[in-house]
């Protein structure tokens, strides 16, 4: 069986030759080794992580409902922080995710994405204020790690003053290949739901217009949100929403760098950017793996046999360079139309913050280059460092010099 590297800085650097010998076995399945999960099989081919996604019959996301006890037990040992969160309803089959999902909807909708512009354009230009003196500075540390972590403190209607508090809590996630630092990372979160245990109750500080409070109130058919189910749905947000834009935001701002003919088109025209941020989303592939599904049932699926309790996953970064799907799939290029990309995921579980991270890398490659217009990258591009990461494509820093 071969063995195929997709944890490694390396291949988060340059994905492609890895990308063309998984596409050389000739089959939309691969079986992988990976950290912490496991051995599985990986959907590579656009039209096998889109079918596996949308059959929620088949595969599903609790392995509860394909005969597996396993994770149930392991949450009964873990301490109850730490199993609340598995509470999401990215964990969940229908009908509790639909129900959890249509109780979030409703308190997202309550702010349409298009309010929120004006706010998250102010954050992206306090934030850039703080270093546009500097000739030279790391854009991640400064820029693409503070904007959507403030714009889900915002949403949510947290206090301004505790978003360095978050950053500190949660930087001990960054590492999610490494056992050793997930343990480490374990007082931060506990950390972190204490705190939102607090904020989420009733007259906990949460602010009037935010989503924790849209949460307290939304309803459908009688039923509401647990304590520890707005807790959990909190944790999500953040989990979901704050890396994955982080990553779109580095890793789409060094395509855009790296391209400087495109750049420039982008600055003469900027009808572009909708485009540029799905190729952005497409080329990046932020998110790498979907979380696993669990076979229902033995099945035969791609031309593979698969036993109930079986697991696989999508590969999206495959599946958004599979060449039956795009023409020149490693090529950057930010007039590509249509660009019908994986990155959100597709099915059920499709991505809940599609368009608020749409707008996010919308609003921060505009005001970035808005800024400074003279940006380039103040190392060779060979010295661009990326993180070991299972499923997340993670820059480590994105040194720019602004002038
Ligand atoms: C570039 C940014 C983002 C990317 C690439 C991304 C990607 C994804 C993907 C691939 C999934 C599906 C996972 C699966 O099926 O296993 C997903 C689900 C989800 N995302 Fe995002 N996401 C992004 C930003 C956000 C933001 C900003 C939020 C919210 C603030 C968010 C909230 C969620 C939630 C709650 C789910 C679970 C939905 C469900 O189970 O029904 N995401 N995302």
């Amino acid at each position: 069986m071969p063995v195929f590297d997709i944890v490694s800085p390396s291949f988060h650097a340059d994905p492609v030759r890895t990308i063309e010998q998984i596409r050389a076995t000739g089959s939309p399945l691969v079986q992988m080794r990976l950290p912490i999960l496991g051995n599985m099989r990986l959907c590579v081919t656009h039209e096998a992580c889109g079918a596996m996604l949308k059959d929620k019959e088949t595969f599903v996301r609790d392995p509860a409902n394909a005969g597996s006890r396993t994770q149930e037990r392991i949450l009964r040992i873990l301490p109850r922080s730490i199993g609340l969160l598995a509470l999401n309803m990215l964990g969940k089959d229908d009908p509790e995710h639909r129900h959890l999902r249509g109780l979030v909807d409703q308190a997202f909708q309550r702010r349409g994405i298009q309010a929120m512009r004006p706010m998250i354009t102010a954050v992206a230009d306090r934030l850039l204020d703080r270093v546009a003196h500097h000739s030279e500075v790391d854009l991640m540390e400064t820029f693409c790690r503070d904007l959507p972590l403030s714009v889900i403190c915002e949403m949510l209607g947290l206090p301004d003053t505790d978003h360095e508090r978050f950053k500190n809590w949660l930087g001990g996630l960054k590492d999610t290949a490494n056992i050793g630092a997930v343990i480490r990372a374990i007082p931060g979160v506990l950390r972190v739901v204490r705190y939102l245990r607090k904020v989420s109750r009733h007259g906990g500080g949460a602010k009037p217009d935010g989503l924790i409070i849209g949460l307290q109130d939304a309803e459908i058919e009688g039923r509401r949100l647990s304590e520890d189910e707005i807790v959990s749905m909190i944790f999500l947000l953040f989990g979901a929403g704050q890396e994955t834009t982080t990553h779109l935001i580095s890793g789409g701002l060094l395509e855009i760098l790296r391209h400087d003919d495109q750049r420039r088109q982008l600055q003469a025209d900027p009808g572009l950017m909708p485009l540029c941020v799905e190729e952005c989303l497409r080329h990046v592939s932020p998110v790498q793996l979907t979380k696993p599904r669990w076979a229902t049932r033995n099945v035969s699926f791609a031309g593979q046999e698969f036993g109930r309790g079986e697991m696989v996953a999508g590969f999206l970064t495959a599946a958004n360079r599979d060449p039956v799907e795009f023409d020149n799939p490693h090529q950057f290029d930010m007039t590509r139309k249509p660009n019908p990309h994986l990155s959100f995921g597709t099915g059920v579980h499709f991505c809940l913050g599609y368009q608020l991270a749409r707008a996010e890398a919308a609003i921060a490659f505009e005001r970035v280059l808005a800024r400074f217009p003279k940006l380039r990258l103040a190392v060779a591009g060979e010295s661009i460092v990326w993180r070991k990461r299972v499923g997340i494509r993670a820059l480590s820093s994105l040194p720019v010099r602004l002038h």
